[in-house]
This record gives structure tokens, sequence and C-alpha cells, in this order.
């Protein structure tokens, strides 16, 4: 009777043992995954105040590690969900939107991501970047993107002089462009309208005179909103043309004439663009130039004339960021 009554409390023994282990472990283990949840990024987002949809969203967006670790440095967290929600933020440019709004506080969030992804956050011709002319019709060469002096199109052609003035055979294109041209000629004569180049290709050194001209009988700064330095001229690539009227090459009156209003809105559909847009000039750089046209293939002339935006813009997020 004693023995069993022995067994039966170490039995009981064993089991409160057990029972005590039991919820040792369970609460350990509790404790253990609720130091590690705390560890988590989402956690760490969580309590910076984010919602768990903004979490999910920043997440996405950024993806490794460092990138996560630099997220949870920053103090401007109250505009990073409408930054990252812009419609053209590229997340290599994260940390100069960042630098360029704390610098700017006035502009809107768009400017900022605008600015930043063209590099106007730098001064004009003092951030160098070599052109890729791999690109070919999509190369962008601006104040910020050179041709250096022997890049020479291998494909030029003449215009026909039924097109252009100035000496016979001393107005080329590339290929590409003068076949694009030839289909919007045709169209704008259709409507009633004849086209006319006064300038296309021109060489590093044709471009060096010109600006260098310029310079002298108008000073530096207006040069610089008129003509290109040589080497940052897109005349170089052989794309560009300065498209007038037959009836009308005047550079101050051109602007409000039926053809340069057929150009401004029928360009895009043999892919050419306006380059040097009214209202545009702190981003291109350059003044409204009505007449120069840049080949730039259908679809992006397309996305550039339906969403109203540069090639400077076009560039950098569906070219260089793509
Ligand atoms: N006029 C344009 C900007 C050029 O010189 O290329
Ligand atoms: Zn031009």
């Amino acid at each position: 009777m004693k023995k069993r009554l022995k067994l039966k409390k170490t039995v009981w023994f064993i089991f409160i043992i057990i029972l005590f282990l039991s919820l040792g472990l369970y609460a350990g283990l509790h404790i253990y995954q609720d130091y590690k949840y705390k560890q988590t990024i989402n956690y760490k987002l969580l309590e910076y105040g984010y919602n768990p949809n903004e979490v999910e969203e920043l997440l996405k967006v950024f993806n490794t590690k460092e990138e996560q670790e630099y997220l949870l440095n920053i103090k401007q967290n109250s505009q990073i969900i409408s930054l990252i929600q812009e419609k053209y933020f590229i997340k290599n440019n994260f940390k100069d939107y960042l630098t360029y709004l704390e610098e700017n506080k006035n502009l809107e969030l768009k400017e900022i991501i605008r600015n930043v992804n063209i590099h106007l956050n730098h001064n004009f011709y003092e951030y160098d970047l070599k052109t890729d002319d791999s690109l070919e019709e999509l190369m962008l060469v601006n104040k910020y993107y050179y041709l250096s002096s022997e890049y020479n199109p291998d494909d030029l052609v003449t215009v026909s002089q039924k097109y252009a003035w100035g000496d016979v055979g001393s107005k080329k294109v590339r290929q590409v462009a003068y076949d694009a041209f030839l289909n919007m000629w045709n169209a704008a004569y259709q409507d009633g309208y004849y086209l006319m180049i006064n300038s296309a290709y021109r060489t590093f050194a044709e471009q060096e005179s010109l600006y260098e001209n310029r310079k002298k009988t108008d000073g530096i700064i207006i040069a610089d909103k008129m003509a290109a330095r040589s080497g940052y001229s897109e005349h170089q690539t052989g794309l560009a043309m300065d498209i007038f009227s037959k009836y009308n090459s005047n550079q101050k009156t051109f602007g409000s004439t039926e053809e340069a209003n057929w150009l401004k809105n029928n360009a895009y559909k043999y892919g050419f663009i306006l380059r040097y847009p009214l209202g545009l000039e702190k981003i291109t750089g350059y003044e409204y130039e009505p007449w120069h046209y840049r080949y730039v293939g259908i679809k992006a002339a397309t996305y550039i004339y339906e969403n109203n935006i540069t090639f400077e813009e076009y560039y950098a997020y569906f070219i260089e960021n793509s």
C-alpha cells in the first residue's frame, strides 16, 4: 500500500516537472519569437508609424538588406511614401531625391523627381556624362551628355534641294531620320504645307564656330540659351533638323505659323519630337525653338507627345534606368 502511494507521488512529481518544463519552454519560445519579430524590418517600420500597407509598399521597392537599413536611418519618413508613389520615381536616385528635397523644400515632389532624374540638381556643363551613342536614335545629347569630337554618324545622306535651303549637298542627316522626314514632308504637303530644312547635321567643328560666333556677338549667357557648345549639340547626331515653312524661315515669327502648329501636333507620328518646347526652357536649357525637331523613333516620340514630357525625362526613366 505504501509502495503504491510512493509510486503515485513520484508520477505526480514527474508530471509536475514535465508541466513546468513545458510551460517554461513555451514561454521561452514565445519570448524568443517576440524578440526575433522586434528585430524585423516590418516591426521597425510599423514602429516608425507606417501602416501595414505602406510597409508592404516600402518593402516592395527597398528589397535588399542594405536598402532597408538605409530606410531606417532616414529622418524624413513623412514624404517617403509619396516619393515612391510618384510616376517617374527611380530607385537608384533615392538618396539624391532626399538631398535635393532638403535643399528645395519649396518644390513639389514631382519636380524633385523630374529634376534629379534629368540631373538638374547639377549645373549645366559641370556634370559631364559621355553620350551612349550605341543607343542610336535614342541617344541623349544635351548640356550633361556630350559627344566626342570624333563622333560622326556613318550613314549620313544628302537632303534633296527640294526640301532644303543652302548650297547643293550641304544638308545631311542620317538615313533613318531622312526616311522619316520624307514621310512627314509628304503628310504635311497633303495638308497644304511645304516644309523646308535649313540646318541638319553639323560637325563638331561647325558647331564650335557657330557657338563661338554667337558668344562673340551676344555674350555667353545668351549664346548658351540659343546654341549648344561643341560636342553638346544634337545636330552632331545627324538626327536633328531645323524645319521651317518654305514661306517663313524667320526664327521670330515661325512659331506662330500654321506649319509650326502642324509640326507640333503631327511630328510624333513620324518619330520626331519638338525638342525645346515653350515653357520648358529650364529643363532643356534652351529657349523655345519651334523649328528644332529631333528623330527619336515613333514609340518614344508618341510617348513624349502624349505625356507632355521632354526627351530628358523619357531618357532618364525609360532608357537610362529601365
Ligand atoms: N540650337 C540648338 C540648341 C543647338 O545648337 O544644337
Ligand atoms: Zn536645331
